[in-house]
């Protein structure tokens, strides 16, 4: 499965990936939800995979209420947009509600999400812990699985932060560099479609592979400018 997501997310948020890792440390995460862990096959092969973790949001008076997020979610590039990745999060959020999760939030793409329920997370007053209160954050979904389920838990309005495993490389990066040299090389690349990259030092963008600095080894740093690295 890590394998897989590696693939799948390769160079599509950022050059490489992360959230391979993501998911080799959740598994002994006490958030990881083992009932809403599933892969998808076809003709023998692993094509897709998708996991759930308990989550948390945070009311304006500072208590926090149970919840629920999921992903990474993939599928292999050589199966992507043919209905997949629809099906298998059809089938697991139908699980996920047999086991009364009551309301989903998460990062991603609305195009995608739309097609599985899910809305603007901002029209169920749900905010996102990064962005202001009042922001239209066209990147974070929500669906109550269980219709009315926020106002049954009295939550009527509240902010979400993505549990802390989903952090892992950031707060381990040299586990996640160690992790990832076991993996055959893959090569990085900044490409269209992905979140803007700053340089972690100064702030300046990083557009393209000269904008960046240079690792001792002569290859590409995407987490520094030229100037600071
Ligand atoms: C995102 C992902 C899981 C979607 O799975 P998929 O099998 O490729 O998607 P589907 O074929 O089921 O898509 C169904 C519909 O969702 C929408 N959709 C899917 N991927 C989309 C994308 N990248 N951009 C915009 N819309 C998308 C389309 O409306 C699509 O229907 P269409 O192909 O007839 O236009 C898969 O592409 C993937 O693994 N991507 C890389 C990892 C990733 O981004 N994971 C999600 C993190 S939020």
């Amino acid at each position: 499965m890590e394998d897989l997501t590696r693939e799948a997310f390769w160079n599509v948020y950022r050059p490489g990936c992360t959230e391979h890792f993501v998911l080799n440390q959740y598994r002994t995460n006490p958030d990881f939800i083992p009932e809403l862990d599933f892969v998808m096959e076809e003709d023998g092969l692993i094509i897709g995979h998708v996991m759930f973790s308990k989550a948390e949001l945070v009311l304006n008076d500072g208590s926090r209420k149970h919840s629920w997020t999921f992903g990474p979610i993939s599928i292999h590039p050589k199966y992507k947009r043919k209905g997949y990745g629809l099906q298998l999060l059809q089938y697991a959020l139908a699980k996920a509600k047999t086991l009364g999760v009551g309301f989903i939030c998460m990062e991603g793409n609305i195009d995608f999400y739309r097609n599985a329920g899910f809305d603007l997370a901002c029209k169920l007053n749900i905010h996102y812990h990064a962005e202001p209160k009042d922001a239209v954050v066209p990147y974070f979904p929500a669906q109550e699985l269980i219709p009315g389920w926020l106002k049954e838990n009295d939550i009527h309005e509240a902010t979400y932060c993505p549990p802390n495993g989903y952090f892992v490389a950031d707060e381990k990066p040299d586990a996640f560099e160690a992790y990832e040299a076991t993996f055959p090389k893959k090569e990085k690349m900044i490409l269209d479609g992905q979140l803007p990259l700053f340089c972690h030092c100064c702030g300046a963008p990083l557009t393209k592979d000269e904008d960046c600095g240079r690792n001792p080894d002569g290859s590409i740093n995407f987490d520094y400018c030229k100037h600071c690295r």
